[in-house]
């Protein structure tokens, strides 16, 4: 039913998008590759068998766009820093009236897309997934489905467990825009609202459950689940945190971008995450262990567009992972890439 589908990717030649193409490529769609640079849209197409659709936008220039995504079931966005490309791309989803989704981390650029989008995407019939990705979706999609059959929660807590970091240029770029909208602050969400402040970061033990077991991590290490996981559940305290190696990382200059590690271009980063909900004193938890952010970050960009694809959605607008698709389902889709444990 989506084989061979028309599937716009905005920013295909980068880190992430290379991985996007290369999936979409797997479940029979037909990849679209678009960014604002013809020469390595071109290089890419060349990687394949030279016949791809090659589509050269720009974020300045409306009807590039409009071009690159003419004939197109939908549009993924894997362009970032997103403060720049979301609205350009999601005007240009609304004016062909098809799905957008990226893989955007910045937490100012995701609010942007709920307070800038969330009335005309409905009023389109339009839906916009912001942050379907590592960082934002699948934390949203673990807290989803570790709720079960509860409607509110106390606390959300995500604990990443990161072997390292190797950050991409585009990594260090979506931070260096974030860095600068918060005019150096830190941020974090507690009492139901985003709240800026200027406190060091605390370092504390997350009982990581086996094989990791407890690490050091750096808590209030905010990420894009403080956007995602509050647009849909009543949770006052949402919190996140990060291993101190893989933060370390992050903050040095001179680590080194990601290397491929495997035949699926994937570098030997693992990962673990634990997912934990807490209400009235009891607890429940998705743990998620898998390989390498950047390529997990394709299956499950392409896994929503097909999800968007095939109607299987409960909700309209823009809309988080975990608001607008079945969770668990989803999760379970992600067998091949994700080890996954509910304690419910
Ligand atoms: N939420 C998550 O977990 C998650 C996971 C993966 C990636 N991401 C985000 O996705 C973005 C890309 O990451 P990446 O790892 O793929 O980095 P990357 O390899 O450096 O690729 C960045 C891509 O964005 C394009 N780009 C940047 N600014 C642009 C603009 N103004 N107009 C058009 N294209 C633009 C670049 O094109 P040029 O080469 O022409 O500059 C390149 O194709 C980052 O913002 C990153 O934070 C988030």
């Amino acid at each position: 039913m989506t084989a061979g589908r028309r599937i716009t990717v905005y920013g295909a030649y980068g880190h992430t998008g290379r991985f996007v193409v290369a999936q979409l490529r797997d479940r029979g769609f037909v990849p679209v590759l678009s960014g604002r640079d013809a020469d390595k849209l071109k290089a890419l197409a060349a990687e394949f068998d030279g016949e791809e659709d090659v589509r050269p936008a720009s974020v300045g220039d409306p009807a590039s766009l409009d071009r690159a995504l003419a004939g197109a079931a939908a549009v993924l966005n894997c362009a970032g820093p997103f403060a720049e490309t979301a609205a350009p791309v999601i005007e240009a989803a609304l004016r062909a009236g098809l799905p957008y989704v990226d893989v955007a981390a910045e937490i100012e650029a995701n609010l942007d897309t709920f307070t800038g989008f969330t009335d005309r995407a409905r009023a389109a019939g339009v839906s916009v997934v912001p942050a379907m990705a590592f960082y934002g979706g699948f934390g949203d999609l673990l807290i989803t489905a570790a709720m079960g059959d509860w409607t509110a929660a106390d606390e959300a807590h995500i604990a990443y467990g990161l072997s390292g970091w190797h950050p991409t240029a585009g990594t260090r770029a979506a931070g260096a825009v974030s860095r600068q909208r918060r005019g150096g602050r830190g941020i974090r969400y507690t009492n139901g609202r985003l709240e800026y402040h200027r406190d060091a970061l605390p370092t504390l033990d997350w009982p990581f459950p086996d094989p990791m077991g407890p690490r050091a991590v750096l808590g209030e290490f905010t990420m894009a689940d403080v956007v995602t996981v509050p647009s849909h559940l009543p949770i006052p305290e949402v919190r996140t945190y990060m291993t101190v190696e893989a933060a370390r990382d992050l903050s040095a200059p001179d680590t080194p971008a990601p290397v491929a590690a495997d035949e699926h271009g994937r570098s030997a980063q693992t990962f673990l995450v634990d997912a934990v909900v807490r209400s009235g004193g009891r607890e429940r938890r998705a743990v998620a262990r898998g390989r390498d952010i950047y390529a997990i970050t394709a299956p499950l960009a392409v896994e929503a567009v097909g999800r968007l694809l095939t109607g299987r959605t409960r909700a309209t607008g823009v809309a988080s992972a975990g608001a607008i698709f079945d969770a668990p389902d989803f999760l379970r889709a992600l067998s091949a890439h994700v080890d996954l444990k509910l304690q419910l």
